[in-house]
């Protein structure tokens, strides 16, 4: 019987949690549906339990949720660009895939489910940096269905009182990212193409800033918050990031000495649905969690291009 389950067990992030469970000799059960998840991400995750299902359907929910005491919900269809040219997935795969997981979690007597918020939650609104406290304002179907599963997890909190704690991400990125998707995160994206010696495109003038967050940061706050008392943290939510920005103009500067590509970025419109500046406070899991970053921009940058450097 596994006593951790990670949803989306083929994608980056829950791959990396579950790789990060195995390490500490844990028993894992992962589920993906490999809509995006990669069947090669699974290398080095034998030891996991893997069961292939889609959450949207509430016997695959069922079927994973048993026996587990703690689960990991990472499985999401992510991008704010697909969400804006198929919200139905989107809602489908974040929001009723989330509800069916909790309902399946609840029957199956789980103690605590640890949620993949997201930084979209909060929108354009220009106040920097973000904090907890802020208004919801999401503008895009991607940042409503994620703060959807948010509230499905503080009110089964409060109304079941499953244990729950929300970890609003912000930019993740590093090895095992997928780079080959036109929805793909932006670093993935241009380390990709730079070391393959292909032009990257930026929309916008480049000077949106992002709070791009090295994957252990996210692995880290995830095993706290899997593991904090629950009186501190169920039913709360809290930033997962650095509480630093850089603008997509100065990672293309870093990249291209890192990587060799001597050319220009391509220049084109803004993306419908973009948020010019992004930038965490990360006080509030600093109190709650005893969260620091553990890897900073830089550095996570370049192990990452290593990475895709080694896996082209
Ligand atoms: C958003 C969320 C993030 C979430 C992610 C899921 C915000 C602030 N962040 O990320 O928390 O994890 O969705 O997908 O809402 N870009 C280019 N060229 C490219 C690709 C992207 O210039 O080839 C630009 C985008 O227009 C954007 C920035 O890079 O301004 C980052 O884009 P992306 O990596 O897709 O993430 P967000 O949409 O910021």
């Amino acid at each position: 019987m596994a006593k951790y389950l990670v949803t989306g067990a083929a994608g980056f992030i829950g791959r990396s949690i579950a790789a990060a469970l195995l390490a500490r000799g844990e028993s894992v059960r992962g589920v993906d549906s490999f809509i995006t998840g990669k069947r090669a991400n699974l290398a080095g995750l034998e030891a996991m339990e893997f069961v292939e299902g889609d959450l949207s359907d509430p016997a695959v929910c069922a079927r994973v949720c048993k026996g587990a005491e703690i689960v990991f919900h990472e499985a999401a269809l992510a991008s704010v660009p697909r969400s804006v040219a198929d919200p139905v997935s989107t809602n489908r795969h974040c929001v009723t895939a989330t509800l069916n997981l909790l309902v399946a979690a609840r029957e199956a007597g789980v103690r605590r489910v640890v949620y993949a918020g997201s930084s979209s939650a909060y929108g354009d609104t220009p106040t920097l940096p973000k904090h907890e406290g802020m208004l919801p304002n999401p503008i895009s179907p991607y940042a409503v269905a994620k703060l959807a599963g948010e509230h499905y997890m503080r009110a089964f909190t409060r109304v079941y009182g499953l244990e729950t704690v929300v970890l609003r991400y912000f930019n993740v990125f590093g090895p095992y990212q997928d780079p080959t998707s036109h929805y793909s995160g932006v670093l993935a994206i241009f380390c990709r193409k730079m070391l393959a010696g292909e032009q990257p495109t930026i929309y916008g003038d480049g000077e949106q800033s992002r709070d791009f967050t090295y994957i252990d940061n996210v692995v880290h706050a995830n095993l706290l918050a899997a593991a904090a008392p629950a009186e501190k943290v169920s039913g709360q939510m809290m930033n997962a990031a650095t509480g630093s920005r850089i603008t997509l103009n100065e990672t293309f500067r870093i990249l291209r000495e890192w990587t060799g590509y001597s050319g220009k970025p391509a220049y084109a419109e803004p993306r419908a649905g973009d948020v010019r500046d992004s930038l965490a406070d990360i006080s509030l899991a600093g109190k709650l969690l005893g969260y620091k970053p553990i890897v900073d921009f830089r550095e996570g940058l370049r192990r990452t291009v290593q990475w895709y450097r080694g896996s082209a």
